[in-house]
């Protein structure tokens, strides 16, 4: 006979609490810093009149500034506080065109259902209000569960549920994250669907989108489509340092841990206003005083910051890094030599260092500016976007792990 077979999984009862940091892409912290003007602005520009500029929107910044985040906040506020339907799509999910009108089938099946059964009447967890609901609301559903297709009928499948919902008194809001990853003739079939379908009488469709700033130069610019052009273009900021001692503090007082305001001001920062070096250097700051034990103090501080940096660098700078051209990358190893010990060299030196003729000199600096990883400061110079960038940089270089072409 074999001894008992060990147990891996934790009790079921001794699930943990939920942890203060959440240092994962498109995690929603347990305190959200800093956007609830941004988040309010969208709002009301959304209850607005869909047909007119309010309905339709990008929130844009490089990797990590939240934009998914405040794309969920949307979406929650849109259902909780107004009933409406939302449906949301990622542009790294394939074709955003058929996962688009699985999403309006999938809506329109539970606005059927909910139409159908008066002790049922309501949309992700919220009442549409009574009267409305005998609007008479009927879709074809026999067709749909034999479909094998997507996209072919979105348009007329989508405008037929923007009234539905107009109907009822409600609106679907279609939200789209990693917008750029979107081929340009989808992002143009798409747009022309929804501005047909918000411009017509009585239906209500919103949109938001969530991209990489550089579709400014990309889908933005794009002259065929008024619809991508008209987007209304938001901006997800660097947090302001008060915003970050707040987003490192509270989540730790929350789990009934202290933090000291030495650790606290190291923390800060090395965090620099990024949200998600924030919730990395909060995790590991909690982690390395062993939860709510003991109060988080400068040694504490000090590992977390260089563990968090790692991260940093590993799952931001790196693939950044490799998204640029050879002569971005020439001119971003560049920057980083001249910027070292803090300064903010000008565009023309950068140029010089890296060997670019200064008549690209403008493209470039517009280029690197939209990967985020390179700021203005002031006329004519640039500076490093967040301070582990350069150090990085140069180490990377030096030791040959990243490879100047
Ligand atoms: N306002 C905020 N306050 C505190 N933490 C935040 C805030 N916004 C985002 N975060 C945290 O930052 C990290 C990145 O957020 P998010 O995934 O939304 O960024 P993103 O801009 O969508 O990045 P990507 O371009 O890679 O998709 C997450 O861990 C999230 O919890
Ligand atoms: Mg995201």
């Amino acid at each position: 006979m074999g001894g008992e077979r060990p147990r891996y999984f934790p009790d079921e009862g001794d699930v943990p609490d939920s942890p203060p940091f959440t240092p994962g892409f498109g995690a929603t912290p347990p305190c959200l810093v800093g956007r609830d003007e941004l988040i309010r602005d969208v709002c009301a520009l959304l209850a607005g009149d869909p047909a007119s500029e309010g309905g339709a929107h990008v929130l844009l910044a490089p990797r990590g500034l939240g934009k998914t985040v405040v794309l969920n906040e949307i979406e929650d506020a849109a259902r909780q506080e107004r009933g409406w339907l939302v449906l949301s799509v990622s542009g790294t999910d394939g074709d955003p065109i058929a996962e688009t009108h699985k999403a309006v089938l999938g809506a329109r099946h539970l606005l059927a259902h909910t139409h159908g059964e008066p002790a049922k009447r309501q949309v992700s967890g919220v009442s549409l209000g009574a009267g409305g609901l005998s609007a008479g609301i009927s879709f074809e559903e026999e067709a749909d569960l034999r479909r094998t297709g997507y996209g072919d009928d979105l348009r007329r499948d989508f405008g037929e549920l923007a009234d539905a919902a107009g109907q009822l008194g409600t609106r679907v809001l279609l939200t789209m994250d990693e917008m750029h990853a979107i081929p340009l003739a989808k992002a143009r079939k798409l747009g022309s669907y929804i501005q047909h379908i918000a411009k017509r009488e009585r239906q209500s469709l919103v949109f938001v989108g969530a991209a990489l700033p550089y579709i400014t130069e990309t889908l933005l610019a794009d002259r065929k489509s008024t619809f991508l052009q008209r987007l209304a273009v938001h901006r997800v900021a660097p947090l302001s340092e008060s915003e970050t001692r707040r987003g490192l503090r509270e989540p730790i007082k929350m789990h009934g841990g202290l933090i000291g305001e030495d650790a606290l001001d190291i923390a800060t920062s090395a965090v620099a206003g990024h949200p998600y070096m924030l919730q990395l250097v909060g995790d590991r700051m909690w982690r390395a005083a062993g939860g709510s034990g003991d109060p988080i103090a400068v040694n504490h501080a000090k590992g977390a910051v260089a563990e968090a940096t790692g991260a940093l660098e590993d799952h931001l700078f790196a693939p950044t890094w490799q998204s640029l051209s050879d002569t971005d990358k020439r001119f971003l190893a560049a920057l980083a030599v001249l910027a070292e010990g803090g300064g903010s060299p000008r565009v023309a030196a950068v140029c010089e260092e890296a060997g670019i003729g200064k008549s690209s000199a403008s493209a470039y600096r517009r280029r690197l500016l939209l990967s985020g990883m390179v700021s203005p400061s002031g006329r004519g110079r640039l500076r490093l976007t967040h301070p582990a960038i350069g150090p990085w940089l140069r180490r990377s270089i030096a030791a040959g792990a990243l490879h100047i072409p």
